[in-house]
């Protein structure tokens, strides 16, 4: 499933993390990278321990965590601390697939990518290029979305980013491990949540919608990893 979620991030927290991104000290790219990825990833990354990058994990955390939609979709078990990048002058990042697992950088737990996301901080009107290509079975997506939004979509992915041939392409982008580790449970469950949702606003809560909602909760239990 690849999701758009629009406004994850209010106004307020859109101009601050702007300005913080616009005076932060950006280091290479490769610094998270594997070792085929390194070999096509040409842009600038945030030092994880900085103080700006702390501040900005804080405000994308607390942003996750009152985003029903985020949840439904990913189911996150554990959310790798959100990381920050910017491509400019021709910056591009060629074909890869996201490493499997990662050592959180906090406590050394291992987190299995399971689910990526990317929250845009720049305008689709600042910058050209720098779209997402997303490959799965259905073929190609291209994605740019406004400042304040995400797309969330199968760290199984082969994905790229396209050059940015003007302006800068400023981003968070961070994995979660699900607590349902395959895709199309993923999908099934997400579906199911939203047509519960919507019934429930049209309907009320019928005896059907009891049942549905059982049946929604006995599979997550049937599936769920803690
Ligand atoms: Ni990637």
């Amino acid at each position: 499933m690849l999701l758009h979620i629009p406004n994850v991030l209010t106004q307020e927290e859109l101009a601050h993390g702007r300005r913080l991104l616009s005076q932060a000290d950006w280091a290479d790219g490769r610094l998270t990278a594997g070792t085929q990825s390194a070999q096509v990833k040409r842009n600038l990354q945030l030092p994880q321990q900085q103080q700006t990058a702390r501040e900005l994990q804080a405000m994308v955390e607390a942003a996750l965590k009152r985003n029903s939609q985020f949840f439904s979709a990913a189911l996150p078990k554990t959310v790798f601390p959100p990381l920050f990048n910017c491509y400019q002058g021709g910056m591009d990042f060629g074909n890869h697939v996201d490493n499997a697992v990662r050592s959180h950088p906090f406590d050394g737990s291992w987190v299995r990518t399971d689910v990526s996301c990317t929250l845009f901080f720049s305008q689709p009107d600042e910058y050209d290029g720098g779209e997402l290509v997303v490959e799965d079975a259905y073929g190609l997506h291209s994605v740019k979305l406004p400042a304040g939004d995400m797309v969330l979509y199968p760290a199984t992915s082969l994905h790229r980013v396209e050059p940015v041939t003007r302006g800068a392409r400023l981003a968070s982008f961070f994995w979660t491990q699900s607590m349902v580790r395959d895709d199309a449970r993923r999908t099934l469950l997400f579906d199911m949540d939203m047509a519960i949702s919507r019934l429930r606003q049209q309907h009320g809560d019928t005896e059907e919608l009891v049942t549905l909602t059982a049946s929604y909760h006995n599979l997550l239990r049937m599936w769920a990893e803690l």
